[in-house]
């Protein structure tokens, strides 16, 4: 890379003006009280590589929240302020930045989240996972843009290298061999060696990790461009069956988000995708295993359901009525799931009547007009309306007169 050591002229170019000077004008008010401001992680590693991210994070040696304040002063912005973690959110028009006292780390044990203490910007670099993420910029006015690299970062990002920064890294957080992993795919870099390894001995370490951050670490997988790319290798590294035993990120995984893809991707439908070889008792305890909140619970549950019934879709000269039977209630994305991942053509084709179509079929009639034509309220009604959704749905009636011809044959035949 030829700007080894100045990144001014990439943070003029790749951030939009508004965050390049609001960063510029955060250096010189930090500065202007004693104190070092710097952009860090993520931000600084895209910035070398080129890739577009709005999502910055700045780290000052000195007091977050107070410098938060003063850099909105008389701005239209909200500040969410986290005193214990000495951080704030500063959001404006429809820009956000973190910035985060400068801190050190300590893990008291594998899977807790580490002690905080006060720290200068070097130990907020080193309690970082990768040498790629342990970068920083200084936004000090005499020195700003100077790259502060002390990890080699830039060089492994020159390699193409995902390296932990020393031997207990994935000890004290397992999550990083999911975080390892991502960056890998994602950058289409690879895992250094002495890191694999390491990976591979601490694999068990994701024992120690709560369901919650598990779940959080796949939700961040299943948000990649490419999410198969990383559950492949997860899978590939025994990481994935850290998960659910059962779990695979194999080619039939990869063909089938991809066709999703060309859909209409969603967290939901890849998790849907993911679990979806899985029977009803496996859902279950995949479910319970990441305490996956209602609505990804209900969509994997739907989905057993959905495809307990495709056996039915798949009868030939099926009503119209009878397809709307077998999958009303269940979960939009748990069908879409059913149809990327069913091989059938006519329960495709069937799945997808059902939801381009059949699903927003209603009679014309109300209750009001049936209680008009004399028929009371109560079971009768229901019976009726229900009667007449399906005449609709299997085209037997076309329009409110003949709907209304229908009811009044058969009030006639009752009478
Ligand atoms: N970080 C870390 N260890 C973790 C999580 C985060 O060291 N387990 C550090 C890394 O320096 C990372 C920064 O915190 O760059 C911000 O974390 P996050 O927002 O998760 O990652 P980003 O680097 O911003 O990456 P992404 O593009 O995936 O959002």
């Amino acid at each position: 890379m030829p700007d080894a050591i100045n990144q001014s002229d990439r943070i003029a170019k790749q951030l939009p003006p508004a965050l390049a000077e609001f960063i510029k004008e955060a250096g010189r008010v930090a500065a202007s009280q004693g104190q070092n401001l710097y952009l860090v992680g993520g931000v600084v590693r895209d910035l070398l590589l080129g890739r577009a991210n709005l999502d910055l994070d700045l780290v000052v040696e000195g007091d977050a929240i107070e410098l938060a304040q003063r850099l909105l002063q008389g701005k239209p912005g909200k500040i969410t302020r986290h005193p214990h973690f000495k951080t704030a959110r500063l959001q404006w028009d429809n820009m956000s930045i973190d910035l985060t006292t400068a801190r050190s780390e300590t893990y008291a044990r594998s899977g807790a989240l580490p002690t905080i203490g006060p720290g200068t910007m070097k130990d907020d670099l080193f309690r970082r996972d990768f040498t790629i993420n342990a970068m920083a910029i200084s936004l000090r006015p005499n020195r700003y843009g100077e790259l502060i690299d002390l990890y080699g970062g830039r060089s492994d990002i020159e390699h193409g290298l995902i390296r932990i920064l020393h031997e207990k890294s994935f000890i004290d957080d397992a999550t990083r061999i999911w975080r390892a992993v991502r960056y890998e795919q994602r950058l289409d870099f690879l895992i250094e060696r002495n890191t694999l390894r390491l990976l591979k001995r601490d694999v068990d370490m994701l024992d120690t990790i709560s369901a919650d951050r598990l779940r959080y670490e796949l939700e961040c997988v299943l948000h990649e461009e490419y999410p198969e790319k990383a559950l492949r290798r997860a899978g590939e590294l025994g990481v994935l069956q850290k998960l659910h035993p059962g779990l695979k990120g194999d080619e039939w995984l990869a063909r089938k988000f991809e066709e999703a893809r060309a859909s209409a991707a969603s967290y939901n439908l890849y998790l849907a995708l993911l679990c979806y070889r899985f029977n009803a008792n496996e859902i279950e305890d995949i479910v319970s295993r990441l305490r996956f909140p209602k609505p990804q619970a209900q969509v994997l549950r739907n989905v057993a359901s959905v495809k307990s019934k495709l056996p039915a879709l798949q009868e030939p000269e099926l009503l119209s009525s009878a397809v709307y039977r077998l999958l009303h209630g269940y979960s939009h994305t748990a069908i879409i799931a059913a149809s990327v991942a069913s091989d059938s053509s006519i329960i495709r084709e069937r799945l997808l009547l059902f939801l381009n179509t059949l699903r927003y079929v209603r009679p014309a009639l109300t209750g009001d007009d049936l209680m008009e034509m004399g028929v009371p309220a109560g079971p009768r009604m229901k019976e009726i309306l229900q009667r007449l959704h399906e005449a609709r749905l299997d085209h037997k009636v076309r329009s409110k007169e003949e709907e209304a011809d229908l009811v009044r044959r058969w009030l006639g035949s009752k009478k």
